[in-house]
């Protein structure tokens, strides 16, 4: 027996398989192409496709299907702090239901509702709040992808919020510095903040590093193919051809710096006495070459990729380990 994570992004899938949760050996680690480009389907036609397409991926890896962990797009699912007074456990049960009504934009009939409670004070003090955290999603996308699975023969155990999944793998501790995980994909990127060891809040940039191929294959008329190939080869070089693909990629990275910037302030709106301090990269896109260089030099804070394989042994992949930390937060989260 052994743990399967899958995370299905737009332009890869990435899988890891390992033997436990705890002991983080690494069995196997993939990336495949996504041919069908979707993360979730839409439609029946879709439903069978994608089984398809995940039926093979079994079949061709011989991948394990007792444990098998599934990840959630950030932009399917609403994540929310709200902060509410301090309740028990059974007031806070009987009273979710309606403040999830107030933050969370999904019909109540369409909703699956999980939360967990962050930070509780311990004294009934006059206005004291407790801090919770709301995950919303919706029933008939769930039900479509575990559907998907069980056409299969495969009941997954877990279905997580990537960026969950992410913040898990940073294996972040209680006195390390005011942080925002970025984590980047082909389609959007999640830009997140944790704080005092708790997650404070999450939102989804459209900022999605497939932006940068487009873009480059129209200012030099290469397909798109070739055009994610400059950018890999060459990223934010000022020096390669003559700074012409420094200047297609900057703008777009710029936007991404102007997303970091509002998060920074947002933050510090909310906690006046404390300021992000470090930036995490994590996903494909964060590998762009002169990507860290660019954020800290323009925010003056430090900016790291993550190593979602730090405390892993086994058959660790050598290339791309910045894909993986959605597979790795799966990996290790006890269940
Ligand atoms: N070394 C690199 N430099 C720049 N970009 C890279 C590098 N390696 C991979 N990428 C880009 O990362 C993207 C793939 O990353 P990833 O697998 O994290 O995306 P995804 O999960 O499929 O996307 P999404 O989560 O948005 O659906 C592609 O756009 C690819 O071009
Ligand atoms: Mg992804």
């Amino acid at each position: 027996m052994s743990i399967t994570a899958l995370d299905i992004g737009t332009h890869t899938i990435k899988i890891v398989v390992a033997k436990d949760s705890r002991s983080q050996a690494i069995n196997k680690a993939v990336e495949i192409k996504n041919k069908l480009g979707l993360v979730a389907p839409k439609s029946d036609q879709e439903a069978l496709q994608f089984a398809e397409l995940i039926s093979n991926l079994f079949h061709d890896y011989k991948l394990d299907q007792s444990d098998v962990r599934l990840s959630l797009p950030e932009y399917l699912v609403t994540s929310k702090v709200i902060d509410v007074p301090v309740l028990s456990d059974a007031e806070l049960a009987s009273a979710i239901g309606w403040q999830a009504e107030q933050s969370i934009p999904i019909p109540k009939n369409d909703l699956i509702l999980q939360y967990q409670v962050l930070e509780k004070p311990n004294k009934k003090a006059v206005n004291a709040t407790m801090k919770v955290l709301l995950v919303g999603s919706r029933k008939s996308l769930v039900e479509k992808i575990n559907n998907v699975f069980l056409n299969i023969g495969i009941e997954a155990t877990l279905l997580e919020t990537q960026i969950f999944s992410v913040i898990r793998s940073l294996d972040i501790e209680a006195n390390d510095p005011e942080t925002i995980i970025v984590q980047m994909g082909s389609s959007s990127n999640d830009i997140a903040v944790v704080a005092n060891n708790m997650f404070e809040f999450v939102f989804n940039s459209k900022t999605g590093s497939s932006l940068i191929d487009a873009a480059i294959s129209q200012s030099f008329n290469l397909d798109l193919k070739q055009a994610e190939e400059y950018k890999i080869n060459y990223g934010l070089d000022p020096n390669q051809m003559e700074g012409k693909l420094y200047q297609v990629i900057d703008p777009i990275i710029n936007n991404l710096i102007i997303d970091l910037q509002k998060t920074m302030r947002f933050f510090n709106q909310n906690h006046p006495e404390q300021k992000i301090k470090r930036i995490a990269l994590a996903g494909g896109p964060a590998q762009l070459k002169g990507l860290v260089e660019k954020i800290s030099q323009n925010l003056g804070v430090e900016v790291l990729i993550a190593a979602p394989f730090a405390k892993a042994k086994g058959q660790v992949p050598e290339l791309n380990q910045a894909s993986y930390s959605v597979c790795m937060g799966l990996i290790t989260r006890q269940l």
